[in-house]
């Protein structure tokens, strides 16, 4: 992998893969819910009448055999005042469908909503506006109606309130100490009314200043009421129309490096027997920029999640904002959207029986390899993501591969694969709904169901090893138990 051999033009050949005979003592046990969705407050009740978020959702649920956890917060959550006698999910009004409303009212039918979830939900409430009251009368019918709640998180990103927030003691600057004392009190306040561990505290953007390792030392009263820590995760931000970009986004370098900031903030949390979760994340900050919807952003969701579970984060809630404008959601109104694609690939290489992965590359140049194997060990199958970007121009290198010491069961002489390809990594899927993004030769229709016919390849086995070839930009998903 160092040093690629240039064998052709444009072809190289990477230093081969040793594939373990089974689950070294590095691998970590993968939450079935590693991939599970953050919907924007005031946007859930929208998301629920969605053609393809059922479906969507569901076929996440068919490949990993487990439905992703759903949280439902964000900016909007600090700006929502609950009405128990409000008879619509949400109420609001906005005068352009792409702007997030300032302030909203919601009712108890937003809880039995959020009931039917089939995964795990997290609910997030105001704290922002001062009124616990509010907020712990709403926790109580969250409580009520719904047997899938996980957790409660009270503010969203508190550090970036804003002076003259309700909550900011009046004459005093806000800062997280001021903060973790407001955080301890509310976190309390909800175990006496819930009697069980059910917050989900921290919920920064901005770690370590504004982060899970630094608050918990603050917060001891609270910690019994308290399951997990949160924190938000944005490589890039577009806000104000900042500049994106994507060869940086799906670097397998750059992933290794962005992400690795985030194991001390998961250390602090399982040191205390609480779980850590990235609960909002995505490509860019302010609804996504250009690099968002693109097929590169669903590589990177790939070597994302698989180097945030590996440095100990349990889950990533990937956010979808105001339905009309967002660049980074996965579907929205009759679209399935590039990102889609990775979150897809990445249920199906970890699937109903991956317990485990690993990482077989050195993590020193572009192509990521990752082994998934079984809860007894056994390697199921191989992940080979090449995060080498292609966006047309110049010529797409292909590299190879060779993988050896394959353990392969049944078919000794030939594995399958499956390939997820695009012809640009920043090909994006069309308005009108055309993709193309292929998933072992299928695209995903407006509604979330896989058309034309699937390609799966056969690659033959000699002496216990096998090449395979990625070009640029394409990710690879090789089985060897079959
Ligand atoms: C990783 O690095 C080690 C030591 O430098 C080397 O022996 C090994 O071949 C490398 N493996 C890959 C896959 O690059
Ligand atoms: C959902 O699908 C139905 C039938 O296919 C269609 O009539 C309706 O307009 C769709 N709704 C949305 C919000 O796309
Ligand atoms: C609560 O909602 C009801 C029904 O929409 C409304 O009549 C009432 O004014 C609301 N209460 C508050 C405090 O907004
Ligand atoms: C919900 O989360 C709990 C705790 O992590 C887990 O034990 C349970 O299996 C999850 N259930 C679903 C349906 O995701
Ligand atoms: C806080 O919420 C409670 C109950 O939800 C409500 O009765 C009260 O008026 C609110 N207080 C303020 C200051 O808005
Ligand atoms: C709170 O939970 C504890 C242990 O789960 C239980 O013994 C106790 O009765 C509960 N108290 C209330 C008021 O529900
Ligand atoms: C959809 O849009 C793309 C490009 O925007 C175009 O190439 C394609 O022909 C369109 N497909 C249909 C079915 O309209
Ligand atoms: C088979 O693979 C082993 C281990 O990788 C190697 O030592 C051996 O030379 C190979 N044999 C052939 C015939 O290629």
């Amino acid at each position: 992998m160092i040093s690629p051999i240039l064998l052709l033009y444009f072809v190289t050949i990477s230093r081969s893969i040793d594939v373990p005979s089974s689950a070294p003592s590095n691998a970590i046990t993968i939450d079935p819910a590693l991939l599970s969705l953050s919907l924007e407050f005031f946007a859930f009740p929208g998301y629920m009448e969605l053609n393809n978020t059922a479906p969507c959702l569901d076929h996440l649920q068919f490949l990993r055999g487990q439905a992703p956890a759903v949280r439902i917060g964000g900016t909007t959550q600090d700006r929502a005042t609950f009405n128990a006698t409000e008879s619509m999910a949400v109420r609001y009004t906005v005068s352009d469908p792409t702007q997030a409303p300032a302030s909203l009212t919601y009712g108890p039918s937003f809880f039995t909503l959020a009931s039917t979830l089939k995964g795990n939900v997290t609910v997030g409430l105001n704290r922002q506006l001062n009124n616990e009251t509010n907020s712990l009368e709403a926790a109580q019918y969250a409580l009520a109606s719904m047997p899938n709640l996980l957790s409660i998180e009270l503010g969203n990103e508190p550090e970036f309130y804003a002076s003259g927030s309700p909550i900011i003691p009046p004459g005093q600057s806000w800062n997280p100490t001021l903060d973790a004392a407001s955080q301890q009190k509310w976190h309390e306040d909800l175990g006496q009314v819930s009697n069980k561990s059910l917050g989900q505290a921290a919920v920064y953007l901005s770690p370590p200043t504004w982060g899970t390792a630094e608050l918990i030392p603050k917060i001891p009263n609270a910690l019994s009421s308290i399951i997990s820590f949160s924190g938000h995760s944005y490589p890039q931000s577009a806000c104000g129309g900042a500049s994106t970009n994507l060869q940086a986004l799906q670097s397998h370098t750059g992933i290794i490096s962005y992400t690795s900031q985030y194991k001390v903030e998961a250390a602090a949390a399982h040191a205390i027997g609480k779980h850590y979760f990235l609960g909002e994340t995505n490509s860019a900050t302010c609804g996504g920029g250009g690099i968002s919807p693109t097929f590169g952003a669903a590589l990177w969701i790939m070597d994302y999640s698989l180097q945030a579970a590996l440095i100990g984060v349990e889950r990533l809630y990937f956010h979808q904002g105001t339905i009309a404008d967002c660049a980074y959601c996965w579907w929205g109104e009759n679209i399935v959207d590039g990102p889609y694609y990775g979150a897809a690939f990445l249920s199906e290489a970890l699937g109903i029986d991956g317990h485990s992965v690993s990482m077989l590359d050195n993590g020193t140049d572009s192509m990521a390899v990752y082994a998934i194997y079984s809860s007894s060990g056994v390697v199921l199958r191989i992940l080979l993501i090449n995060t080498e970007y292609f966006d047309g121009t110049g010529t797409r290198v292909s590299t190879t591969v060779p993988l050896a010491g394959l353990k392969t069961t049944n078919r000794p002489d030939m594995l399958s694969a499956k390939r997820l390809t695009a012809p640009l990594a920043n090909s994006i899927v069309s308005a009108n709904g055309s993709s193309p993004i292929t998933l072992a030769g299928q695209s995903f229709d407006g509604l979330c169901s896989l058309t034309k016919n699937e390609v799966i390849e056969l690659i033959p086995v000699h002496n216990n090893s096998v090449s395979v070839s990625l070009q640029a930009s394409e990710a690879l998903l090789v089985s060897l138990q079959w």
